[in-house]
């Protein structure tokens, strides 16, 4: 079986080292494991360090050319191997790459159109094409891919991609049979401030009502749209929830439960 899990950066709990004792096992038990993580509040802190404010559209960073050093600095470097530690703490030998290497994501700046102009975010990059011969070239090598999501564009300069986009790409191009995307929200709730709205299942007729309705916001935008991209794409099942539900994934991918929306068509 092959999965990709994105994990946010609000998820990314270092101190934490249990929330991926699940992820080595089903390493160890054969499973063929993508790991994509984000790191949103990470880099808020490195770039205030800076006196850098962050700003986001959409749920996408604002990142002008002098913040992407930082941003790659913060993903590729700090957090992509901060979690290779953690791997290799539990006996897995994990591989940190961004998507810049091996031609794994091609992207090309990303302009969201407001009205009928288009609204330049600076180095933010959508992927455009994932090569993911690297990635099959890991796992047949017995190394799990860690992924950071950043890709390049023609010229080989880096870009800022969100970390769902660029993990549903990639579960789309490995064709694996599931993608999960963990964050800091039991999963898509009908009201934000109340965690016990969840919404178990979450058909793509409701996803442009809520929209309408504006209850589906910032980051949860590009998390929704990855879904639905990601279900066309061949991805047999989306699956979006908090963190901690980690745990129960290898009970889910048995056939039983775990708390969190489902994505359907
Ligand atoms: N209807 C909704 N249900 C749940 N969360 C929502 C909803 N609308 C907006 N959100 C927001 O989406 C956020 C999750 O996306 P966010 O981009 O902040 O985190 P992430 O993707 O896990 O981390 P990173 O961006 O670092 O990869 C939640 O913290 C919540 O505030
Ligand atoms: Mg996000």
């Amino acid at each position: 079986m092959k999965i990709v899990v994105k994990i946010g950066g609000k998820n990314i709990d270092f101190k934490n080292e249990d929330y991926f004792r699940v992820l080595a096992q089903l390493v160890k038990e054969g499973i063929r494991l993508a790991l994509v993580h984000g790191g949103g509040p990470q880099i808020t802190k490195f770039l205030e360090k800076e006196g850098r404010e962050s700003q986001f559209v959409e749920g996408l960073r604002v990142t002008p050319p002098q913040d992407m050093e930082i941003t790659e600095m913060v993903l590729s470097g700090l957090l992509n191997k901060m979690l290779v530690g953690i791997f290799h703490r539990q006996g897995i030998p994990a591989c940190g790459i961004s998507g810049r290497d091996g031609f794994l994501l091609e992207g090309e700046k990303y302009y969201p159109a407001s009205g009928d102009r288009k609204v330049d975010l600076g180095r933010v990059g959508e992927v455009k094409k994932v090569n993911p011969r690297l990635v099959h070239v890991l796992w047949e090598g017995g190394f799990l891919p860690v992924i950071s999501p950043i890709a390049a564009d023609r010229e080989g300069e880096s870009l800022n991609v969100n970390a769902d986009w660029a993990a549903a790409r990639l579960a789309v191009a490995l064709q694996a049979d599931k993608l999960f995307l963990f964050s800091d929200v039991p999963g898509v709730l009908r009201d934000v401030e109340d965690r016990d709205s969840l919404i178990e299942v979450l058909s793509w007729a409701e996803i442009e009502i809520l929209k309408e309705e504006g209850k589906i916001r910032g980051g949860m935008i590009p998390k929704i749209e990855m879904a639905e991209e990601a279900l066309r794409g061949g991805v047999k099942e989306v699956f979006i929830g908090e963190g901690k539900e980690m745990e129960n994934l290898p009970l889910f991918l048995a056939g039983g439960k775990m708390r969190g929306t489902k994505v359907v068509l």
